[in-house]
Parts: C-alpha cells; sequence; structure tokens
C-alpha cells in the first residue's frame, strides 16, 4: 500500500483453495494459460480472432479497434446480424431441431422450442414489428415477464435493427414511464400479466397508466399469459397472436453496422435519473459470446446451461439471450421464484432438466441458506458440473454452502464481476484453469486489463483501493443515452485515461482480487477505512448466520460507527456478544459492529441488492427517503421497529 495516499483497509483472510480437477480441466475450453498470454501479447489480435471464430460477419470489419478515449469503436465496418448470429446460423449448420429453451412456468406448465422454432417466431414477430411501423434505428420498449416471448422481441428486434430498452417486469409504472420517455420509444411490448408465487400479476394495467404519460408509444402488443382481465383500447393496443397469425413468415436480417445501437438498458445507480446504458452489435455480442464459452465452459452437445436471472436485467440479456443462443446453448428459462410451490423449486428444476451449468446471485444462495440445506438435498443435482455467481461479493461462507451443498463438493465456481456497464464478464476465474478461493472473483479474463489503484491513481500492489479498467474492452458501454457529459464525468473524471467502476477492490498476497462493494459504502471507523464486504464476510463465517448487512452510521467519537443488521439461518439462535467477538476474532477488533439487530429479511432492491442507504437512514434514525425501488417495503417497517426498541452495545 502507498503511504501518502488513502486506500481501502484490508481486513479479512482466506486460506482455502480448489484448484480445478483433472477431470474437469481434461475437457476444458481453457486448461492453460495460453489465453492469457495470447491476450497479453497483442490484445487487438486477440480479439479479433475471437470475434472471427465466434460470430458470423456479412462483411468483415477494416480495423479492429478505434480508441478515442472515452470513446471506442470495435470491429469498424464490420457489418453482421445479432438475430442471424443467434439463430439463422445455428439452423443453416443442421442444429434446427436442438432445443434452444426450455422454458418452465411458475404453474408448472412447460414449453419446449427449438432453434428452427425460435427462429420461425422472431422473423414472424420481425415482421410484427415492421408492420406496426418500427424501422431501423426506432426504440421498442419491452416490459415483460419470463416468457419465452421476452427473448423473441428481444431478437425480432435484433433483426430489424430497431434497438430495445427493456424494463424489469417488477418496476412500477412510474419508472416505465421515465423509460420510454428518455429513450422516446415507438412500441411497447407487455403481457397481460405473469405468474409469480402463485399469483397472476398484472402488468397490463401499469402499462396502461404509463402509455397515458409516454406521447412516443403508438403502439402496444400484448402477450396473453396471465389471462387476468385487462382493457384494449382500440387501434392501439393489439394482442400478440392476432398480429402474430397475420404477419408474414419471413424477414431477412437486416444488416448492421458493428456499432450500431443494439440497446438501451436503464441503469438507476444510487442517485438521480436512471441512465439509458448504449451497448452496440458487433463488439458487445463478441464479448458476450466469448465470456459464455470460456467462463462457462459451455460445451453445445452435452451442457443444459440455467441462468436464473431476469431478463429485464443485463445478466439476462448477456446470459440468457444474446450469449448462450450465439452460442447455440440449450438453456432453461423458468418464470418465477425459487419458493413455489416449495422451498425446493429451482433443485427440482436441475433435476427434471438435468441441468449441467447454474448461474445465480450470491443473494439467493443466502436465502437458500436460510432455507436449510434440506431443501437441495430431496434432489438429485448430480448432472451439475459447474456453477457461477454474480451481482454482488460472495461471503466465503455463502461459497462454501454453495460448493458443498449444490455442487456436491465436485463443482468448480465462477465468481463473475461486471457491471451493466461493463456489458460482459470481466474478472472470474476459468474453471478448468484458474485455481480459486471462497469469495475471491480471482482474476481479470484473458482480453480485459485491469488496475487497482490508490486515492492518487497509483496502481497498488497489495492490498486495498480503486478498481480500474485500464484499457478498452468490446462490451464496454459506448455512452449514456442523450447524455455525453454525464457519460465522461460518472465514468471517466475519477482516474485520469481510466475507466473506474465504482467498486473498491483488494489484491491479496497471489495476487488474488477481492471485491469490497461499492466505494461509496466503505465506513471510516477512527480513520480506518473498513469494507462493508469484509465485516458481512466476518458475520456470515459465523455458523448461525445466513446473512448480514453492515453500514456506518454517523458516530460522535469514531466519525463513523459500524451497524450491523443479521439474519439467523433457519432454526439457530446465537447473542449479539457472541457474533461481536466473532467479528473481532475473524477480521479484528476495530471491525466489532457497535450495534447488531437480528431480522427475518433485509431490505433489497429487485434485483438482489441489500440497500445500504436505507439501513443507513434507519441506523441514524432518519425519515427514510425514496423506498419506491425496494423489493419488499414491509422490511423497513420492521427493522424501524426493531431499532427503535435495541439497545446498542459498546
Ligand atoms: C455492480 C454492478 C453484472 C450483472 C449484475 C449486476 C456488483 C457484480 C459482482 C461480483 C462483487 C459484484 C459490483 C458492480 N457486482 N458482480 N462477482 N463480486 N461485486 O449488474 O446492477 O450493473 O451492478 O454489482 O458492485 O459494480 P449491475
Amino acid at each position: 500500500m502507498t503511504e501518502n495516499h488513502e486506500t481501502i483497509d484490508a481486513l479479512s483472510h482466506e486460506n482455502r483453495r480448489f484448484p480445478p480437477s483433472a477431470d474437469f480441466s481434461l475437457s476444458a475450453h481453457v486448461s492453460d494459460g495460453g489465453l492469457h498470454d495470447e491476450a497479453a501479447a497483442d490484445l487487438e489480435a486477440f480479439w479479433a480472432r475471437q470475434a472471427s471464430e465466434l460470430i458470423s460477419w456479412q462483411q468483415p470489419w477494416s480495423k479492429v479497434l478505434e480508441w478515442d478515449l472515452p470513446y471506442a469503436k470495435w470491429f469498424v465496418d464490420g457489418k453482421l446480424n445479432v438475430a442471424e448470429n443467434c439463430l439463422d446460423r445455428h439452423v443453416k449448420a443442421g442444429f434446427g431441431d436442438k432445443v434452444a429453451i426450455y422454458w418452465e412456468g411458475e404453474p408448472g406448465d412447460t414449453r419446449t422450442i427449438t432453434y428452427a422454432e425460435l427462429l420461425a417466431e422472431v422473423e414472424q414477430f420481425s415482421n410484427v414489428l415492421k408492420n406496426l411501423g418500427v424501422t431501423k434505428g426506432d426504440r421498442v420498449n419491452i416490459y415483460l415477464p419470463m416468457v419465452p416471448e421476452a427473448a423473441v422481441a428481444m431478437l425480432a428486434c435484433a433483426r430489424i435493427g430497431a434497438p430495445h430498452s427493456v424494463v424489469f417486469g417488477g418496476f412500477s409504472s412510474q419508472s416505465l414511464i421515465d423509460r420510454i420517455n428518455d429513450a422516446e420509444a415507438k412500441v411497447l411490448i407487455t403481457a397481460d400479466g405473469g405468474y409469480r408465487r402463485g399469483e397472476v400479476f398484472p402488468l397490463k394495467p401499469a402499462a396502461d397508466e404509463a402509455v397515458a404519460q409516454t406521447p412516443s408509444i403508438e403502439h402496444v402488443v400484448v402477450v396473453e399469459r396471465g389471462g387476468n382481465e385487462v382493457d384494449m383500447v382500440e387501434g392501439r393496443d393489439h394482442w400478440y397472436h392476432d398480429l402474430m397469425a397475420a404477419a408474414d413468415a419471413s424477414c431477412p436480417p437486416e444488416a448492421m453496422d458493428s456499432e450500431d445501437l443494439l440497446f438501451l438498458l436503464y441503469t438507476s445507480g444510487t442517485t438521480g435519473k436512471p441512465k439509458g446504458i448504449m451497448h452496440t452489435t458487433g463488439g458487445y455480442l463478441t464479448h458476450v459470446a466469448y465470456t459464455h464459452r470460456n467462463v462457462f465452459d459451455l460445451h453445445r452437445d452435452r451442457d443444459v446451461y440455467w441462468c436464473t436471472a431476469d431478463v429485464g436485467w443485463i445478466t439476462g440479456h448477456s446470459y440468457i439471450v444474446y450469449g448462450p443462443l450465439a452460442n447455440g446453448a440449450t438453456q432453461v428459462m423458468y418464470e418465477g421464484v425459487p419458493n413455489h410451490p416449495g422451498n425446493d423449486r429451482f433443485w427440482e428444476i436441475v433435476e427434471k432438466y438435468k441441468v449441467t451449468i447454474f448461474y445465480t446471485a450470491p443473494t439467493a444462495i443466502r436465502t437458500f441458506m436460510k432455507w436449510g440445506a434440506d431443501e437441495p438435498a430431496k434432489h438429485d443435482l448430480s448432472s451439475l458440473r459447474l456453477l457461477g455467481t454474480v451481482g454482488e461479493p460472495i461471503n466465503p461462507e455463502a461459497w462454501m454452502w454453495y460448493h458443498e451443498h449444490i455442487g456436491g463438493g465436485r463443482c468448480p465456481i465462477v465468481d463473475t464481476w461486471w457491471q451493466t456497464e461493463t456489458g460482459g464478464i470481466m474478472i472470474s476465474p476459468l474453471p478448468g484453469y484458474t485455481t480459486t478461493k471462497p469469495g475471491s472473483a480471482t482474476f481479470a479474463l484473458p482480453g480485459v486489463d485491469i488496475a487497482v489503484v490508490d486515492d492518487g491513481g497509483n496502481e497498488v500492489d497489495g492490498g486495498g483501493g480503486y478498481l480500474t479498467l485500464t484499457r478498452p474492452w468490446p462490451g464496454m458501454l459506448r455512452g449514456i443515452w442523450g447524455d455525453p457529459q454525464r457519460f465522461v464525468e460518472t465514468y471517466w473524471s475519477r482516474f485520469d485515461g481510466s475507466y473506474f467502476a465504482g467498486d473498491g477492490a483488494r489484491l491479496d498476497d497471489d495476487g488474488y482480487l477481492w471485491l469490497l462493494g461499492r466505494v461509496d459504502d466503505v465506513m471510516n471507523v477512527s480513520g480506518h477505512r473498513i469494507s462493508t464486504t469484509e465485516v458481512e464476510s466476518a458475520l456470515v463465517s459465523h455458523p448461525s448466520v445466513a446473512e448480514a448487512a453492515v453500514v456506518g452510521a454517523n458516530d460522535p467519537t469514531t466519525g463513523q460507527a459500524i451497524f450491523a443488521y443479521v439474519t439467523l439461518r433457519g432454526g439457530h439462535d446465537v447473542d449479539v456478544a457472541t457474533l461481536r467477538d466473532h467479528v473481532a476474532a475473524e477480521i479484528g477488533a476495530i471491525a466489532k459492529p457497535k450495534a447488531i439487530f437480528f431480522t427475518p429479511d433485509l431490505p433489497k432492491t429487485r434485483s438482489g441488492k441489500i440497500m445500504r442507504r436505507l439501513l443507513r437512514d434507519v441506523a441514524e434514525g432518519r425519515n427514510l427517503g425514496d423506498t419506491t425501488t425496494l423489493a419488499d417495503a414491509s422490511v423497513v417497517d420492521e427493522l424501524q421497529r426493531r431499532a427503535s426498541e435495541a439497545p446498542s452495545e459498546d
């Protein structure tokens, strides 16, 4: 650590190691350091090889990269169509009868869709969009549950060159209004409703409220799924199945420029108006196909892949729709929640479809820990050969639980770090090559360059600091829709010449990378800068704790004091003093929480991230600010009640 500049103190230690088994490495796409060497020798040549081997181009590029900081163009002058890459070429190569999607509805209804069937549906829906007046460059908004039509709609947009903007079905009409108006979308694709926790949740009424305030929307297409009653406005609203029945079957793919906009995806960040993150065509597809193939070691002839994300998030875009389909994968797509009808629904699905690769979020894993190991034990999970996580730092204990109870001790785990803005995975183990450590995302992938720096931008050779990306990568965001100024300020102004991701990270003595959470969440206790992630991991390493959220609350003596909110594992009990001592023993007395509150649940966003801002408000006794992005608002009422009753300890 450099002396004059502030960094983040690194407190935790983890000595367990998991090398890949000889058996796994034997058939893995990557089992040595060759890719790393190749990328280090010539970054552009490396990505050019990926682009030509993994993607089909209608016209070759004239230049691999044009880099005018912070603006990148990849595969300049290249022409391709993303839907053609995801569908047509597989069908032409003889894989038309291969299953693309095993779809499982929450009530238990199913659909099996082959590549040929998916292509036919996409071509026909492309014609539906054209008939509604959508042309190349027009934006289309998608607000759907997890039904196959979500993928069909996205691919049809890609086929005709109309950028899509998908809004997660759990968002309110107000979120939809803001996003439609910012993108000035012409058509909205929604559903009557979808299934969630055994009930139909209506979407069309929220869409109706939105469309009353979104002048750019000319037509609304409604997929029938929930069977709930909806109002249809004559001339404006149309049933998906009616339009499909009237549309032509064939629609040739549009030749798109490599740098044409493929989609916008809005991310709210910590404050202010959501940002429309722009992703383009050739570089993005190359990045997601490359990472999906190598990080998940996808063998399309034998793998059944399942990513549990919603298509409304970037994970759904990159690792349900574009990456897996570009690689010709067979995948499971599931509509509902993990606990309907029982807490073992996911494991039932893994057993039923013989899933081999399973990708989920740490928040889900900690919930499974809460529910107990008996749930996965009810099912035969022996088909699994690789596990993945994304979205947050994974605590070593959650990693170990996942490894043991889901992976049967035999599956490598890939902890994948990336962001909506990066488009695809940036930091992750390569499962046939990398020796993992529980809780570490390990190393930057071949083709990705990172640096952990201190406050002054100097690279640290060990310890904590800020995670920056030092060279352009193909899947990188190309801007914020309509706000170039904000693009520069948000990502490119903190450290000269680098992209700053907003995350803290630590390099250990072996050069392994440990993500420390958002730097806005770093606490300052008596002048020590402590990462919330490390204290949370220390708490979760106690056998009774399933999940913990830690925040710094203002404190007259120490600047900030550590407040912890803790959820226990099913059937466990432990007292506050024991947990405080446990943290002190794990990472040091400085990190001992001042107060610990037990709670059955933590406040989370709908994508599963803990809302520490709200917990700080609770800890500091403030009125709560905006709670609209909360997945379950009742959690906070309960926390406030407990906070006002429980005394804090010293
Ligand atoms: C932020 C990006 C990337 C798809 C889902 C989230 C956190 C993501 C990890 C990981 C530690 C992680 C970071 C990042 N994050 N993956 N493996 N370890 N933190 O996308 O909503 O754009 O959020 O998620 O803080 O900056 P997103």
